[in-house]
């Protein structure tokens, strides 16, 4: 079975919900305490052995690629000012030369085409792909718990968490089969259905492990729902030859695309930082009255 060495981020997206704060600013650079969403994903992809990081950025996300840069200027003055532990900081989140690659969705066409623009970067091997918008919060990172599903079963791989069924219509949802420990077979899946629709309440929650066929069934660039060319609707297309599996993610999920998702997985992060935490969780209180 080939390893799973490269992981795609489509960053393309306007990020009109948080206006006027991604007037400038892409929305994957908002931070969660002191790492910017984008970071946190990268951070979850390099947990699971990924070596290659592919990057669908659009216009005005320049400043990701710098982010995955060495930054000369500031390093030799932390250099100067004795400050190590923020180098070392800088250096250990950096991945390695040659192991970033950005590419540009020219048009917002939806997020099968994002996926698609990527295909010449990933080349035939499968893949990892990650939506920066879910924050996958955990003791251990979902990607990495996913490639432990993938070595045992193969196949295509997709991380699914439980909503309530008023909200199935904002995901990509799936159908629930046998389960085989801690996965289960996938037997269907619909992009955004109605709630009397949807075959079960497992969303799609942004984390996939999928084979190289999917390019070749995203080429074919089909319009879905809202008018998109819907990564869902190839994945429904590939499970009538290939199986997928769905794997329950056991942590908190944070859909930092809603204002509401964003400000709960800031407060969860920070939470979590034993440096952070104790005072932080004072101001809460002081807050909460
Ligand atoms: C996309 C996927 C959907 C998935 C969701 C998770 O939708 O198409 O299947 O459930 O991400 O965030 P979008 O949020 O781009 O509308």
């Amino acid at each position: 079975m080939k390893r799973i060495r490269k992981a795609v981020f489509p960053v393309a997206g306007l990020g009109t919900r948080f206006l006027p704060a991604t007037k400038a600013i892409p929305k994957e650079m908002l931070p969660v305490v002191d790492r910017p969403v984008i970071q946190h994903v990268v951070d979850e992809a390099r947990e699971a052995g990924i070596e290659h990081f592919i990057f669908v950025t659009g216009r005005n996300k320049g400043v990701i690629e710098d982010h995955f840069d060495k930054q000369f200027e500031l390093e030799a003055t932390l250099e100067r000012r004795g400050k190590t532990a923020e180098l070392e900081l800088l250096s250990s989140d950096l991945p390695g030369a040659g192991q970033t690659s950005f590419t540009r969705q020219q048009e917002p066409l939806g997020l099968g085409h994002a996926v698609w623009c990527a295909r010449e970067l990933v080349g035939d091997e499968p893949f990892a792909l990650l939506l920066p918008d879910m924050l996958h919060h955990g003791p251990r990172g979902c990607l990495a718990g996913m490639m432990e599903v993938h070595r045992e079963t193969g196949g295509n791989v997709i991380s699914v968490y439980e909503v309530p069924r008023d909200q199935v219509s904002q995901y990509g949802i799936v159908g629930v089969g046998e389960s085989r420990g801690k996965s289960f077979r996938i037997t269907s899946m619909v992009e955004k259905p109605k709630p009397a629709d949807a075959p079960s309440n497992y969303m799609i929650s942004g984390r996939y492990i999928l084979q190289p066929d999917i390019f070749a069934l995203l080429e074919k660039q089909t319009v879905g729902a809202g008018g998109e060319i819907q990564l869902t609707d190839s994945m429904l297309a590939l499970l009538q030859t290939q199986p997928f599996f769905g794997y329950r993610f056991e942590g908190r999920i944070f859909d930092c695309g809603s204002k509401i998702g964003f400000l709960a997985a800031n407060v969860a992060y920070a939470l979590a930082r034993d440096d952070i935490a104790p005072a932080f969780r004072n101001e809460l209180k002081a807050l909460l009255g």
